[in-house]
This record gives C-alpha cells, structure tokens and sequence, in this order.
C-alpha cells in the first residue's frame, strides 16, 4: 500500500493534489479516477449515521437509521464491551449505507455542565473518556469503517464556538484536555481526527501546528488523516504546513487554486503537501476496500441492541424506601405524568441527529410490560412550549393523588442543550419544575425521570423518593427506562460527570464562557471531581456514583507488590460480592492518590475501572492493572510526564465518594532528577545531604558559610537561585568556580 501510494503522490499534479485535500462536496473526498484514486462517503455521528438524503448538501434530512445512546448516556454505562458492540452496529449501518467513514466519537472533556453539546461527550474524567472512545473506535473499525475522533481540541463550549480561543497552561491541556484523545489514538488508531473549530492560545486549531504536527502526529505516532470541522478552515495553505490535511466540506474547486500558487510562491511546502495527500489517498484506499455495499441491516436487532444499550446507561440516583422496582403485583394504579412520557426527548439537536428508525415511547411500553395488570393513568403535565400552565399543573397533582405512584418524565428540551449553543442555567425548565413539586405535595411515592445530556441543578431533590437518570438514551430510552422501573433490568449506570448543588460551585464558573474572544481555563486540572474533592465542595451526586437494585460488598484488596517503579505494571485485585437477592452489575472504580508531591494534584484520580455482571450471593476476584502514567503528572518546565517518588494511595470503590477499599505501593521513580543549574534554587541544595557536603567544601571557609549554618539566613536566602552566590561574594566566587561546583553536585547526586 504504500509503495503504490508514494507512486500514485508521484504521478498527480499539483493542481490534483491541492484538489484531493479538500472535500468533493459536504460529505465526500475528491477521486481521481485517471490513477484508480477512490472518493470516499463520511457521514455523522457518535451515536447513529446521518447520511444525507441527497448525500451532498448540508441539510439535516437524513436516511432512517438506529439512533443508539448518545454519548452522555453511554459514558454511564462505563461498559466498554457494549460500546464496541455498539460502534460495529453502526458500522454495518455504515457499510449497507456505503459510508466510509463515521464522524464520531466526541471525547471532549466537560468543562461545565452549561456546554450544549455535552450530551455527544462521555465524561468529565480523561481516563473514563478515553476508554470509552478507545472502545466505540475499535467496535467500527472492527469492519473497516472509519471513525473520527472529534474535536481536537480544547472545544468545551457552544458559546463563540467558531472563534473563541481557550487559553490553558500546558500541564491543563495535556492531563485533562488531550488525555481522552492521546488515550485512544494510541490504544485504537481512528483513521481521522477532527481539527475543532476553536482557537488554543490564539491560533486556530486547523492552523496550529504544535497541536497538529508536533503533539498528535509527531509525539503520539497518528497515522490517519486530520479533516477540519465543517467550515472551520480560513487559510488551507497555512492549514497544510501546521498538518491539517483535508478540509470538509468542499469549498469549490477555485480554492485549490490558493495552495497551488502558496506551493509555487514557496509559502507551502510541496512535501507537506504530499503528506497530506498520502495520507488522506491511505484512508481512502483503506476504507475503500472495506466496502460491503451488499451489507444488510436487521433494525430490530439494532433496536433491541439500542434498547439493552439504553438500559445499562440509566443511573440510579435515588431510591428511597426501595420504592422501585415498581412491583405490579403490589399495586392498583400507576399515574405516568409528563409529555416526554409520551413525544420522548431522546438524542441532542445538531449535526448528530439521527432520522430514527422507530423510537419506544415510555408509556406504551409501561402499559406493555404491566399488561394490564396495573391500572394506568396519564396527564401532560406541562405544555410543550416553555411556560407553566396551572390547568396542566393541578390535573397532573389529581390524576398522581389518586394512583398509589407517580411516575414523572422531565429533562430539558431542545431548546435548552443542543449543538450550537450553551444552557443559562443548570435547572430545568420551570414548568418541569412546578410539576415535580405539585405532584410530590400530593404523591409521596413518587418516581424522577430525566431525560438531559448534562448536570442538572435539583433544588426539588428531597420531593421524590426514586429518581432515575434516564440521559439522552436513543430511540429505545423509552423502552429501557420501563424495564428498569419494572424491574426487567438491575440499573447499572454510573455518573460519568458530577453533578453540583448550584452553578456557583462548578470549577469553570468564574470563567466561562470568556469575554473578548477568549477564555481562561482558570480551574487548571481541577475540573470535574477534581475540583469538588480539591476545595471540599460537596456535590449533590458525585462522579461515579449510581444505585442498584441489589447491594455489592468489597474485600481483599491485593497489589502485586508493595513497591514498584515507573517501568513496572502493578496489578491490583480486589473481590466484589453480590450480598443482595437480585442480579446485577457492578463497576468497580479505582483511583490513585498521589500522597505528597511537589506539584498541586487532585485529591485522588481514576486510572482504571471495571464492570462485572453477579448473580446474588456470587464473589468474583476483579483484576485492574496500573502503569508508570498511571502515577504521572505532566511537568510543564521539564515538558515531559512526570513520575515523583513516594508513597501513592489505591483507593477502590462504587463511586467517587464510596472508597471501599484502600492499599499503599511506593513508587520508585526512574526518571533523572533535573541536573542542578544555575537556576537552581537553594532550597534544592539544602534538601540534599549530598548537594549542601559540596557547598559545603566550597563555602566552609569562607564568610558565606553562615547561609547555609544558619538556619534563619537559609530560611532568607532558599528560595535564592545558586547562581546569584556569585554577584554577592564580593568577587569570592567566579562564574567558573560556581559551575565546577555544580558539576561537582551533578556528579555527586547522580551517584
Ligand atoms: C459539525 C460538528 C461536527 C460534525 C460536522 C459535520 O459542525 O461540529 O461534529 O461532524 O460539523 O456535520
């Protein structure tokens, strides 16, 4: 393959291959039929293809086709086999579609609940995030269709999305922001990368290189091809030399003209232009032969994969007196309150709709499973537009009074979250609200559905004894969130993101959403639970946190061995039992604590997780293995990963907050310290026995000497770097003595 690539980048024309890098039309890469050069169909999205009806415009109006869990809902299920199973559905719709490449999954990291696209991201958490992608890029590409992994980087708002610029510190971006992606460009090689449409530090991310060129395909070894954003190139000469290498959609042939002239006037290099077009001819020849046009499609097994799909994504948050599972032989009336019982919220608005191929509505599935046996009542509850109605308000209190539960769908409407613009506030809508209090003034027994792509404030959360978070679950949500009620399925779901009492206390607050064209991540690394647990600000549900129909129970935590260094594996073990009487799923959480560093750290962060499948009274011994990046954190002055000697914490458990089992391993860094320098401060020196013996021998006799046997005047001067010594010994030390002294430090500490 690649010899007949570099032949075929030998053969075309310039004007041929400034044409290859950009788009055909919306949807489609450029051919070149005079050298077999095939053009290739990519089509949305993360949760379902939308091919366009026409297959070449921009419209929404798409094929049919199974809208499965969006990636908020599937970041809950933490069931990295499920979405593997997922990503090879979708690809086989793909496949029967003729469409190449599949423009999903989004791993940007949520930043703030308020973004309105979070409901097409898996997590707060990089590691959780980056598993998750890992999973739904090897689950499509398992049958040669393509991904791309989207929207490289730092977009975690609507808001300006097109122009604002993030402004972040290195160590930020690269622990929080490019983890996600680094994680599953390595472990599961997408055959693209979206370049977003943001700025990063003031340059546009489809023109910076040291993201494009330097970071993913120098440092991380991405073969596949970059391809903007829709619309998000200005300058695709500049675009090419920082290493995009395809812009979508086409923006008319004219255009190639300007990369053939900046090749010809030496402002673009032709061999940055020939990377480009070999690796967009690579994907193109790889997906090509991948096609199965032949392919067939049995929806209803999709439907019933959605369905199952949706069910694992639900999270538990509260059920109080175990009023569920709903047992119909222990009731006479169920009152199903709430629109969305009926016309579902089920996916988010934008380029990720998905032309649903059938779509399960909450109360006709209810009514299904309890088959008569319960007497079902329904009241909207809530107009559809935004605005509280009272006649709505106090029929839904009457028809929930008189029913022995209440079953409430709420969540927030497409106006509220979607692609292209941010939420003003973390509540639902008021009349949802109304509703909640109205029927739980009258109804004890009373159940929350929800159905939202991100946080929502729940000032109502004592109303309710039950509630369900049922996210953005697809074309099947309707249908899953009755068999968790009923009981048909344990919930397993876990809450890949935080969810806050207030806005106030979300780490972005202070910063989003910018001013000016820019926006400071100010929160640093602390974004999600790292913030919480960091300045001790309790959340409403942590991260992690989700409850089962029946009750696990951990023991004998176990590592491989007390003491390991940065190049080893650590294995870890614990046990997880079903104490309960029901069936279920447990995900098994851990974090590692670093217990001192030289650097700020979060109080603890998730490495690895697992989820296990126990029938009641059933043990089983859960293996987690952790990694020298595992204990690192990125060091922005020495720019490289850093792994700190010392003492680190494993703490596993159920969630974030429900830390079961804990063990301690010392790391032992191999790393190099940092050679001592010039720049070194004192403070360093008088750490190390070995480094002061050296000043020591060097100052011992001299008036200096009192800096370093003095612990006041080695309290003034520590943070001094070593080098000033010489301005203030009078002409005792030189320059050159200083730095034999120093060579002298190096030689002696490396020992
Ligand atoms: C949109 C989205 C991107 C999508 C692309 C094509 O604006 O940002 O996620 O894949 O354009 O629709």
């Amino acid at each position: 393959m690649e010899a007949a690539i570099r032949e075929i980048v030998k053969a075309l024309t310039l004007e041929e291959k400034a044409a290859l890098t950009a788009g055909a039309d919306a949807w489609h890469t450029v051919g070149v039929e005079r050298l077999a050069v095939p053009a290739v169909a990519m089509n949305d999205g993360p949760h379902g293809l939308r091919k366009t009806l026409d297959g070449v415009s921009l419209s929404l109006a798409a094929h049919p086709a199974t809208c499965f869990p969006t990636s908020s809902a599937m970041g809950s299920s933490w069931d990295t086999g499920l979405i593997e199973q997922i990503g090879q559905a979708i690809a086989g719709e793909c496949l029967a579609g003729d469409v190449q490449i599949l423009l999903g999954p989004g791993v940007n990291i949520k930043r703030t609940p308020l973004c309105g696209r979070n409901f097409e991201y898996y997590s707060e958490d990089p590691v959780l995030a980056g598993e998750l992608g890992a999973a739904f890029v090897r689950g499509v590409q398992s049958r040669g269709v393509g991904t791309s992994l989207k929207h490289f980087a730092c977009n975690n708002q609507e808001f300006e999305r097109m122009t604002m610029s993030s402004e972040l510190d290195e160590r930020t971006m690269r622990e929080i922001y490019l983890t996600a992606f680094e994680r599953v460009v390595k472990k599961a090689a997408p055959m693209t990368v979206m370049a977003s449409y943001n700025k990063v530090g003031g340059t546009t991310v489809t023109e910076h290189a040291g993201l494009l060129r330097h970071i993913l395909k120098e440092e991380w070894g991405f073969e596949g091809l970059v391809v903007s954003d829709w619309g998000a190139v200005t300058d695709r000469p500049a675009a090419i030399a920082a290493g995009l290498d395809l812009e979508m959609p086409s923006p008319g042939p004219e255009a190639s003209s300007l990369v053939v002239r900046a090749v010809k006037e030496g402002r673009l290099s032709e061999a940055d232009l020939d990377e480009a077009v070999g690796r967009i001819l690579r994907v193109a020849f790889n997906t090509y032969a991948a096609r199965r046009p032949a392919t067939t499609v049995d929806p209803d097994a999709h439907h019933a994969l959605a369905r199952r799909a949706a069910a694992e994504c639900v999270v538990l948050l509260k059920n109080e007196g175990a009023l569920l599972p709903l047992r119909p032989e222990a009731l006479r009336s169920v009152a199903v309150i709430g629109q969305f019982a009926k016309n579902p919220k089920y996916q988010g608005g934008g380029s990720s709709l998905v032309n649903s191929t059938r779509v399960d509505v909450a109360y006709d599935e209810l009514a299904r499973l309890l088959d008569g046996k319960v007497d079902l009542r329904y009241a909207d509850g809530y107009p559809s537009e935004d605005r509280v109605e009272e006649a709505l308000l106090q029929e839904a209190a009457a028809v929930a009074a008189q029913a022995d539960v209440a079953v409430l769908f709420v969540g927030l409407p497409e106006s509220y979250e979607s692609e292209g613009w941010d939420r003003h506030h973390l509540n639902l809508p008021p009349a949802h609200i109304r509703l909640i209090e109205a029927v739980c003034r009258v109804q004890p027994r009373t159940v929350v559905v929800l159905a939202n792509g991100s946080a929502v404030a729940m000032p109502w959360v004592d109303g309710p004894e039950a509630i369900l978070e049922g996210w953005l679950s697809g074309q099947a949500a309707g249908g899953a969130v009755a068999d968790v009620l009923l009981g048909v399925v344990n919930p397993s779901g876990k809450l890949q993101e935080s969810f806050p009492m207030r806005l106030e206390d979300t780490p972005a607050f202070l910063n989003y959403p910018g001013e000016e064209g820019r926006v400071r991540y100010g929160e640093g690394i602390f974004v999600g639970y790292r913030h919480y647990e960091k300045v001790k600000v309790k959340p409403l549900f942590p991260f992690g946190h989700g409850i089962s129909y029946t009750d696990f129970a951990y023991s004998d935590l176990r590592l491989s061995k007390p003491e390991v260094t940065d190049q080893e594996k650590l294995e870890v073990a614990v046990t997880v039992k079903n104490t309960g009487d029901c069936a279920g799923k447990e995900v098994v959480q851990l974090y590692v604590r670093d217990v001192e560093a030289r650097v700020a750290r979060p109080v603890k962060e998730l490495k690895a997780f697992a989820k296990v499948s126990l029938e009641p009274g059933e043990a089983r011994e859960v293996h987690l293995t952790l990694e020298g990046r595992d204990f690192a954190y990125y060091s922005t002055e020495r720019q490289a990963w850093c792994v700190e000697s010392g003492e680190f914490e494993i703490l596993v458990g159920s969630s974030s907050e429900a830390i079961l089992q804990t063990a301690t391993v010392m790391v032992r860094s191999t790393q190099p310290e940092p050679a001592f320098t010039a720049q070194t401060l004192l403070k360093r020196f008088q750490k190390s026995p070995v480094a002061m013996q050296v000043l020591m021998q060097a100052f011992g006799s001299t008036p200096a000497v009192i800096f370093f046997t003095d612990p006041v005047l080695a309290g003034l001067v520590q943070d001094l770097p070593v080098g000033r010594l010489v301005n203030m010994s009078r002409g005792l030390l030189t320059e050159e003595n200083l730095q034999q002294i120093i060579s002298a430090v190096n030689q002696s500490t490396k020992a």
